[in-house]
């Protein structure tokens, strides 16, 4: 914990250090990574390339030098990452790496300006932080079910299918026959060997919780990075049934709300599978709520799990189908309700006594939220997910 005389250097110290947080977050990394290589196992490999991820860590710090004193304010950015830390096995020991590199990083960039005093001041800050997200973590751990050392269990493969162009579903099979409970919405961790060093990536549980298999659907990355390999076609090129996946705990605060209020579902592409999983959930447990399903696709053939939402039935659900450029034999009403999706239809959704569960790209996902909050909807009614690193935009 900080004490009083070091929250006001931290305090008169945080423009400084603001201004400068992107430049000590790459040198972060850099050390990091040069120092301790067998973390590249652990690190998304593109993230770090795209800046995401460091964006994502400078943006945190900054939330909470302003809002430590506030907890509560930030809950769902502690869980948030306190979920992303143990789906990727996160050790309560690591921190003294990761505290020890980001002093160095600020030493490093701020230098001969980093007096005794200052960095003793940042480096009780940082504790705060980090005993705040083991805590978090270690409460986390001890509710899931017993994995290997790494927090990781081996799974088979049983079945393989095309859902639309470039997306398949995996079931899987845990090997020693314990499936995880999971909250529909959740996603798991799946590590492969790619090169020198593991990668790991996440993917969102799209079925239905049950006795026999989980399954994860998967969008293969069309372009990228000719030196390293994406996982997504890793995965689609060379895993077929029979073959096997080390898999995480399920994880994530992204899931349905058990309160039976009204509910509006809006997902885009890929961005389904965590929303199925909850509507047919929802299906399950024969909901009596109004639910709307909104989807946005290219047209049917990349319209995902587009036979299985045909078969969900019982509820009170209305769906709302959009195509952004349907294709000539494509019929209305039939395979799709609209064309191209104007975020102004959200006021023919929008209504106080629903929650919202938004899931699509990072664009997307803003506008739905912006727009949402401009017709009236309390923030906390709005849930949302994208698939990659948080931004941390908190108003
Ligand atoms: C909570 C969560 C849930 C998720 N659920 C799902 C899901 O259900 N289904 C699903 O398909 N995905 C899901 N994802 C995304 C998934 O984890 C992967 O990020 C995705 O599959 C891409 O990984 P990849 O290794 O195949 O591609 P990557 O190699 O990671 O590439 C991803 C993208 O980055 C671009 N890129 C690569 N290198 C660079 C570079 N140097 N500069 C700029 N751009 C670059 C690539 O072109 C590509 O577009 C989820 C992610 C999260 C965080
Ligand atoms: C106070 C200390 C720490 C803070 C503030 C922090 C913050 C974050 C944030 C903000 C994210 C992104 C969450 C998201 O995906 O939305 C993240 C992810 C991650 N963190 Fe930490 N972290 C800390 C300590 C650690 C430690 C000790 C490790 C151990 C090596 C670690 C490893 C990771 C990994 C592997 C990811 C996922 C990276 C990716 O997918 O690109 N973090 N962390």
């Amino acid at each position: 914990m900080m004490n009083s005389k070091q929250e006001t250097i931290v305090q008169n110290t945080l423009p400084l250090v603001a201004e400068n947080l992107s430049k000590i977050i790459d040198k972060f990394y850099q050390i990091l990574l040069d120092e301790n290589p067998a973390l590249k196992n652990v690190f998304n490999s593109t993230n770090q390339k795209t800046g995401l991820q460091s964006k994502s860590l400078a943006n945190a710090i900054a939330v909470f030098a302003m809002n430590y004193n506030n907890l509560n304010a930030i809950q769902d950015m502690i869980r948030q990452i306190a979920h992303k830390h143990c789906s990727v096995g996160v050790t309560a020991e690591q921190y003294t790496i990761v505290g020890t590199t980001l002093l160095a990083a600020i030493d490093n960039i701020l230098g001969d300006i980093v007096t005794e005093e200052i960095r003793d001041a940042w480096a009780a800050f940082y504790w705060t932080f980090a005993d705040i997200l083991i805590k978090t973590e270690r409460e986390l751990y001890l509710n899931t079910p017993t994995l290997n050392k790494n927090q990781f269990k081996s799974f088979k493969i049983v079945n393989k299918i095309a859902e639309a162009i470039n997306v398949f579903s995996l079931y899987l099979k845990p090997e020693d026959g314990c499936l995880y409970d999971f909250k529909p919405g959740q996603y798991v961790s799946l590590k492969v060997k790619l090169g020198e060093y593991e990668q790991i990536r996440q993917y969102s549980l799209s079925d239905i919780q049950n006795q026999e298999y989980i399954r994860i659907t998967i969008k293969r990355e069309e372009n990228y990075d000719s030196d390293s390999m994406a996982v997504s076609n890793y995965i689609y090129d060379n895993l077929a049934v029979g073959d096997t996946l080390d898999i995480s705990a399920p994880y994530g605060t992204f899931v349905l709300n058990p309160s039976p209020s009204n509910i509006t579902f809006i997902s885009a592409g890929v961005g389904i599978t965590p929303v199925m999983s909850m509507l047919k959930t929802l299906m399950h447990n024969q909901g009596k709520q109004k639910v709307n399903f909104i989807y946005l696709a290219e047209n049917s053939e990349h319209h995902v799990f587009k036979q299985e939402l045909k078969s969900i039935q019982g509820l009170n659900l209305n769906k709302f189908i959009y195509y952004r450029s349907p294709l000539v034999n494509d019929v209305i009403n039939q395979d799709y309700n609209y064309v191209n999706f104007d975020f102004n239809d959200l006021q023919k959704y929008a209504s106080q006594d629903m929650e919202y569960y938004v899931c699509a790209s990072d664009s997307i996902v803003n506008k739905i939220n912006a727009t949402l909050t401009s017709l009236g909807i309390d923030k906390n009614k709005i849930h949302d997910e994208i698939f990659q690193p948080d931004g941390w935009i908190i108003n």
